[in-house]
């Protein structure tokens, strides 16, 4: 099995440069902050969003719902997690007792003034309605309440959505890098 070269994009966004709009969830979905019982649903949301995408070939721990998990429990169980940052979102129609998971994200605090969005993921049936522009809204107003200067993240070059929704909320390219995959 030969090696894949995936160019990925380390985008970075400064407060004191950008005026953020409230997070807006459309009718009938809602936010939930982190809690340790969330975790199954949080690694379920992950690995939904990311089993077709591109970035499951990049990060094989994306293809598998147990990857998700260790994913999770990795990122919340680190001293530099921030709860306030990691948010899932549920959609419950009508205000009824059934309820599905569909948006996830979790952020980490990279040293004192800096954040690192990890991931953002919202599974296909969800898409296009604004839940991916509202978890990353609501993340980024946990770094600001955390103390934090500026977040970046990562995301593969050619995940266009995902590149032009950073690129929408004020998000500008730092670094251009690549990383080896060596399974499809
Ligand atoms: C990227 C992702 C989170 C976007 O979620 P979403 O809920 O569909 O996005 P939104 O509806 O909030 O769209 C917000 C903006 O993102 C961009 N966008 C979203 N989908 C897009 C698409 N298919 N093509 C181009 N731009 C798109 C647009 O700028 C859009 O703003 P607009 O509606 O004013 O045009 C979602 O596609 C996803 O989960 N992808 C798979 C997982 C992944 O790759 N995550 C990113 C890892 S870095």
């Amino acid at each position: 099995m030969g090696l894949s070269y995936y160019r990925r994009f380390r985008m970075e966004i400064d407060f004191k440069e950008v005026v953020l709009p409230d997070a807006m969830l459309p009718d009938g979905y809602s936010c939930i902050a982190w809690n340790g019982h969330l975790a199954d649903r949080h690694a379920l949301v992950k690995y939904e969003s990311f089993k077709t995408e591109i970035d499951s070939k990049v990060f094989r721990c994306l293809s598998e719902l147990q990857g998700c998990q260790r994913l999770i429990n990795d990122i919340a169980t680190q001293k530099h997690f921030l709860p306030e940052t990691t948010w899932l979102v549920t959609h419950c129609p009508n205000g009824g007792t059934e309820y599905q998971d569909c948006a996830t994200i979790q952020g980490v605090r990279q040293n004192s003034v800096m954040g690192a969005i990890q991931n953002v993921g919202v599974i296909p049936e969800h898409r296009g309605m604004g839940l991916g522009r509202a978890v990353v809204l609501l993340s980024l107003q946990g770094f600001r309440q955390a103390g934090m200067r500026r977040v970046y993240l990562e995301v593969t070059a050619q995940n266009k959505a995902a590149v032009s929704l950073y690129r929408s909320l004020g998000f500008r390219l730092t670094r251009t890098m690549y990383k080896a995959s060596d399974f499809d």
